[in-house]
Parts: structure tokens; sequence; C-alpha cells
């Protein structure tokens, strides 16, 4: 027995002495934060695992102050001058391990992609290829692609409700239905079936979504994807191989391989509707606006999205939107560099994990003003220039600087087209706008429970 405490005991301080260790010899230690967090990934492992990551990250914020040490070797920021540093500046640190599963296996090895690459010369060798064909000027060649999946969208929607009375339909799913068929057929020319089908057919969506809730679970992931690159490699063959040169094919064909976007966009969307519908003000006026414009066509013709684009209102719920509900929950991870950095008046070591939370960031108020909370297209209008301007600098819902989304101009085209076209042809409200909806505060923070009752509209009225 003696035997056994002793070796006991032996334990426990051998455990001490690690955990002080972790605690006082990183060079984090002046970093406040969670008591856990100094010698142990307890606080991380737990805002992940709950899906509450927004939520707690912003809080400790709130507690400690712009710096705080989330785990041994990990500090979360909510300052500009550290998004800048970062994320932003041309010397942005790399992405750290966090994005090693997304390099799916392709042909037996990990593919690096656009989105996974770590290495800071290859990412920047593999987007002087493939930037060209994600410009405003070059994504305007796709709206005719869009326009068939808002159509087929609007559709489907019309023939499920019905035209003397609200129908009730579960919004989040129709919405990622519309997503994932529209980026498939921006991607690889092909719907996939699920507007047609009205529902999540062969389960891929669940199983993404499953994905990207343990974001640890690599090898899950793997499987789930595998469904795309199969669709993927068959469009490919009579699409990008046929038209560009062997260089570009090639990484054409590692990139566009990915479906990037599909969850992230539906997000988007549903915040949207969700808060604009939870705002008779905001959509009053988002209807004004849009009726300006839906005289001048023909109720089956679509708006140019250079039409639609130059709508201030619309803009502005939009940027709102993408503010209030940052699509990712938690920090962009990234490392400093092995000289270490100073950031916020503190010394980072090298090798430290550092980020910075949307949702964090955009309820800074002294960028985004006293009532961050709440939803108010107005912030994007109103008020000083400089202002506005620092706000648009730190929306950080498509990431910031070289590692910016590459698919901006493609989501920001599908958004505007989306909203104008299904608020024109009907008019809805929330189901239970007595219940808020449920937010997985996770990787990407899909929202669920937001059925809405769907009325079709007046030919002619928005
Ligand atoms: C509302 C829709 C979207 C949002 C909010 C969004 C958001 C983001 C964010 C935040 C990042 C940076 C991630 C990080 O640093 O960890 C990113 C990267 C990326 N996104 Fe998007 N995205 C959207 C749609 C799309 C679409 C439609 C595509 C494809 C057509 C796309 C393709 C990519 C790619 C390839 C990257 C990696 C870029 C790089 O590292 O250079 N995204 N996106």
């Amino acid at each position: 027995m003696d035997e056994y405490l002793r070796l006991v005991a032996l334990c426990a301080i051998c455990l001490a002495f690690q955990f002080l260790r972790t605690r006082y010899h990183g060079g984090l230690n002046a970093i406040p934060g969670p008591f856990s967090a100094s010698f142990c990934n307890l606080w991380k492992i737990l805002a992940v695992y709950n899906d509450d990551m927004p939520r707690r990250n912003i809080s400790v914020h709130q507690k400690y102050g712009p710096v705080v040490r989330i785990g041994p070797k990990h500090v979360s920021f909510s300052s500009p001058e550290a998004l800048h540093i970062i994320h932003g500046s041309r010397q942005a640190y790399p992405k750290s391990d966090f994005y090693k599963p997304a390099a799916a296996p392709f042909e037996g090895s990990p593919l690096l992609n656009l989105f996974s690459v770590r290495d800071v010369n290859y990412h920047s060798s593999l987007k002087k290829v493939i930037g060209g064909l994600y410009t405003k000027a070059a994504v305007l060649g796709l709206e005719s692609k869009i326009d068939t999946c808002v159509e087929m969208f609007t559709n489907q929607l019309r023939n499920r409700t019905r035209d003397d009375g609200p129908t009730n339909v579960d919004m989040s799913l129709w919405v990622h239905l519309f997503a994932f068929d529209c980026l498939g057929e921006l991607n690889v020319s092909k719907k996939f079936g699920y507007l047609d089908t009205g529902r999540d057919f062969n389960g891929f969506i669940e199983g993404s979504d499953k994905v990207l809730i343990k974001t640890g679970l690599s090898s899950e992931r793997l499987n789930q994807t595998s469904f795309l690159f199969e669709i993927s490699q068959d469009q490919f063959t009579s699409t990008c191989r046929s038209r560009e040169p062997s260089l570009v094919k090639e990484t054409i064909d590692k990139n566009c391989l990915s479906m990037a976007g599909h969850d992230v966009l539906a997000v988007t969307l549903r915040t949207i509707l969700y808060y604009v519908a939870r705002s008779p003000r905001v959509e009053d006026k988002l209807r004004a606006e849009l009726a300006t414009l839906v005289t001048h066509y023909g109720s089956t013709d679509a708006i140019p999205y250079t039409e639609t684009s130059k709508l201030p209102y619309l803009g502005a719920v939009i940027n709102e939107s993408l503010r209030i509900h940052g699509n990712l929950g938690l920090i962009n991870e990234r490392v400093t560099p092995p000289e270490g950095a100073r950031i916020d008046g503190y010394h980072i070591p090298g090798g430290t994990i550092v980020g910075i939370n949307p949702w964090v960031i955009h309820r800074n108020t002294e960028i985004f003003g006293e009532d961050v909370e709440t939803f108010r297209p107005e912030r994007w209008l109103d008020g000083p220039e400089d202002r506005i301007q620092e706000m648009k600098r730190n929306l950080f819902s498509f990431g910031a600087g070289p590692r910016m989304c590459i698919g901006k101009n493609i989501a920001m085209m599908q958004i505007y087209k989306f909203i104008t076209e299904f608020y024109r042809h009907f008019t809805f409200e929330l189901a239970s706008p007595e219940k808020d909806w449920h937010v997985i505060g996770n990787w990407v923070t899909k929202q669920t429970e937001m059925d809405m009752l769907v009325t079709q509209a007046k030919p002619g009225r928005v």
C-alpha cells in the first residue's frame, strides 16, 4: 500500500511540475486568461465540444481585455492592430496545423488546395495561377449560372407553397440546398439534385455539418469529401481541361475540385432572412428599395447584378448580417514567426498559435459602436466616412490579407441575387417569432430551427 501511495504522490508531483512549467515557461505567463488555459487545452476543448465558442470567446475578452491566453500556446486577440499584423499585412503569418485536415486525399496523397496549404510561398504560387478566375470582372461571366439556380429555387418553392396563404418551410434547409446546388453549378457545371428533390437526398449536407462541427475529426472529413471528388473529376474532364493551358489545368484541377463555401454561404443567407424578419422596420426599408428596381423588369426577368449591387440599403443589410453573425466561430489560427512578435504590447514567442475570432472583432465597440448587439444596417450608411471605412476594414467575415476568401466575389453575387429574387417573389415571416433560432457555435456557425411561413407574392409587388 505504501508503495502504491508513493507512486501516486510521485505522479502528482510530476504532473504539478509539468503544469507549472507549461504555465510559467512558455513566455506567455504575463497574458491574462482562464486559469486552466495556462497549462492545458481544457478551455478550448470545452468551448468547441459545447458548440459555444463565439459566446465564450467574446466573454473572455470582456473579462480579460484585448489579449487573452486561451491555451498553453494559444492567444486570442480582438484589436484592429492585431488583425492587421496577424492576418492583414503582406507578412501575414502562416496558417496553423488546424488546417491540415482540410487537405483531402487525392490519388493517394493529401491534396494541397488553396485553403489548406500552409507554406506561404506555395500558397502564393497557387494563387497567382488561379486568382484571375475569381476577380470581380471574371465572376460576372458566371451570373447566368447563378440565375438558373435562383430561378430553380424560386420555382421549387412556388411548387411547394400554397398561393392562397402561408406554408411552413424549413428555411434553414432550403438555403443550404440552394447554396450546394449553386456552387455545384458554378464549380463543375452540375446541380447535384438537392433543389430538385427538396432534400439532403444523399445525406451529404448532414455529413459535412458533422465534420465541420467536430473539426478535429479529420479522418471522417476525408471520407465525406470523396463524394464531391468523384463528381467533380467527371465534370472536370469536360469543362476546365478542354479550355485551359496545361499548368493552369493542373492547378485548377486541384482547387476547383474543392466545394468550398456552401456552408458559409448558407449561414449568411440564413442570417439575412432571420434578422430582417425580426426587424419589420428594416424589412420595410429593404422592400421599398427593392421595389424601385423591380418595376423596371418583367416578373420572370432576373435583375442583373450590376443593378442589385448598387442598392445601398441592401448592401448595408448584407454587411450588417456578416457582422452580427460571423460565419466562422473559431479563431482563424495562425502561427507567429520563429523570432516571435510584438502584438498589442506583449512579446509573443515564435511558434505560438495566434488569431482573431470574427465574433470577437465584430463586437469591438470602438470600431462598430456601442450597440454591437443590435442588428442595425444604418451603421454602414450613416455617420462619418472614415468611421464607415474603418468598419469595412475590420469586417472579418471573409478573412483578411493574403489568405482572404478567394470566393468572395462569387459569394457576394450569389447573396445579392438570391436575396433580391426571394424578397421579390415571396413574403415570409418566422413561424415562431417568440423563439430564438439554434446556433451551432463551432467552426461553421450553422443555424437551425428557423422555419418560416412563406407566401407567394403578387406579381410586380415586393
Ligand atoms: C458567404 C460566403 C463565404 C464566406 C463567409 C467565406 C469565408 C472565408 C474565410 C473567412 C476564409 C479564410 C479562412 C481562414 O483564414 O481560416 C475563406 C477562404 C477561402 N474561401 Fe471562402 N467564404 C465564402 C464563400 C466561398 C466560396 C463561394 C468559395 C469558392 C468559390 C470560397 C473559397 C475559399 C477559398 C479557396 C479560400 C482559401 C483562400 C486562401 O487561403 O487563399 N469561399 N473563406
